[in-house]
């Protein structure tokens, strides 16, 4: 994997933009189980949000994929100096963990969706919860480097380097 020294500006505007959709996704995904219900009988889908639902979903999976090749291509910074081999292995696995399940859930998500998979749907809430409890661990471990360990973390994902 390619060591750089800082994330580019590409990686930090798609990791933000891809955090803000992922909220509004959530958001929008009350009432969804009605609508699956009602779009696998094939009977009209009188819910509105679920459209939002579907294309954005299809949306994030198209900048991850994006953000995954420029992560492959360009790499990231180097742990900052001093963080235990405890604290970085944990967040070289999050990241790929977080990489996986943001790719798992919207592909399950239109699986069930397209294909009208049961399965898939309960699969795709069950990995969504997943990443939203991964991704909370990990917004509480970069506070915990920017405001115990003051090691300045943040600033990697703010100013492109
Ligand atoms: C308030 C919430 C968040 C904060 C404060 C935050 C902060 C950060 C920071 C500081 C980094 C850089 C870590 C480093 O340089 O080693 C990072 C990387 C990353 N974040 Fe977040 N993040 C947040 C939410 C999320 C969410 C919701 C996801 C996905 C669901 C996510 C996925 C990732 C991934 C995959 C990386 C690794 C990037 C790479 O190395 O290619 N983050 N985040």
């Amino acid at each position: 994997m390619k060591q750089a020294t800082g994330y580019s500006g590409l990686q930090i505007g798609l990791h933000w933009l891809i955090l803000i959709l992922i909220g509004v996704n959530y958001f929008v995904s009350e009432g969804m189980e009605e609508a699956f219900d009602a779009h696998t009988e094939g009977a009209a889908v009188a819910f509105w949000p679920s459209s939002i639902h579907v294309y954005l979903g299809l949306a994030i999976l198209a900048l991850v994929l994006i953000r995954l090749i420029v992560r492959l291509v360009r790499g990231a910074p180097e742990v900052p100096v001093g963080t235990n081999s405890l604290l970085r292995v944990a967040g070289e696995w999050s990241h790929i963990l977080l990489y996986a399940l943001m790719i798992a859930v919207p592909v399950l998500g239109a699986t069930a969706w397209y294909l009208g998979l049961e399965l898939a749907a309960g699969t795709h809430v069950l990995m969504m919860n997943a990443m939203l409890i991964l991704a909370g661990v990990h917004a509480a471990a970069a506070l915990f480097h920017q405001f115990v360990l003051k090691d300045n973390l943040l600033d990697r994902m703010r100013r492109p380097g």
